[in-house]
């Protein structure tokens, strides 16, 4: 499995608290089958979740190093940008990272309530070359039931990623049947674990996640899902 969603860079957001937090987390992933790994902190502007691209790079380049040596694991970088009007201009000022400096960049939205000019935002993205990727759209409360909403999302370009540990239930009932709503409606692209630390049992349920998944999509969509897509990303190529 590639992971598109984590928060293994250490001391720059709610993740890992240090580089020894960072090899524990990279040991988990190994240990479960985990090959590549897109790093994507959290920027949220005005908040304390700003480190910028790159200060991000810099402590990024040794543990790329020693991942691959020690791990076996491919580490890319990016962000988990929280939307806001000024996405465009703090990606021009060279604040934030689309995934591995590809067309392709990670957006979360609030997690209980409506945005009004989400789409709006996501359009002007597009218009600019940028491919939105919507990080766990299962998870949004106020959109559970709205398969319009994601639809739409979708039709626009925007692809979406769904977190692991959705499909087990780790964030309820409700955000599980939605992942599998979104599943079985083709309108998944990526898988993500959005591991914050080397507590969790995040990748533990991967086996399981698998079966779930192939349960739910045809043979070549769980490959695209959880391992093709992600290539395509970091390789800046275009995804249907
Ligand atoms: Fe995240």
């Amino acid at each position: 499995m590639r992971d598109l969603h984590s928060h293994f860079l250490p001391n720059v957001d709610d993740g890992a608290k240090n580089i020894e937090m960072t090899k524990e987390m990279l040991k988990l992933a190994k240990n479960n089958g985990v090959t590549d790994i897109l790093f994507t902190p959290h920027y949220i502007l005005d908040s304390r979740y700003m480190s910028d691209k790159k200060s991000n790079e810099e402590i990024m380049l040794p543990i790329k190093k020693f991942a691959k040596e020690e791990y076996g694991i491919n580490i890319f970088l990016g962000n988990e940008v929280y939307c806001c009007l000024e996405i465009l201009s703090i990606l021009k000022a060279g604040k934030i990272a689309t995934l591995n400096n590809s067309r392709y960049m990670l957006i979360e939205i609030p997690m209980h309530s409506k945005m009004n000019n989400v789409k709006s935002i996501f359009f002007e993205l597009i218009s600019a070359g940028i491919v939105p990727i919507l990080a766990h759209p299962e998870r949004y409360t106020a959109y559970y039931n709205d398969m319009d909403f994601f639809l739409e999302l979708r039709s626009m370009g925007v692809l979406l990623q769904i977190n692991i540990t959705s499909l087990v239930g780790e964030y309820g009932g409700h955000a599980k049947k939605m992942a599998k709503k979104l599943l079985k409606a083709n309108l998944v692209s990526f898988v993500g674990s959005d591991i914050h630390s080397s507590h969790a049992k995040t990748y533990e349920c991967i086996p399981k996640v698998e079966k779930i998944l192939k349960k739910l999509v045809d043979a070549n969509a769980f490959i695209d899902i959880t391992e093709n897509n992600f290539a395509r990303v970091v390789r800046d190529e275009e995804i249907i």
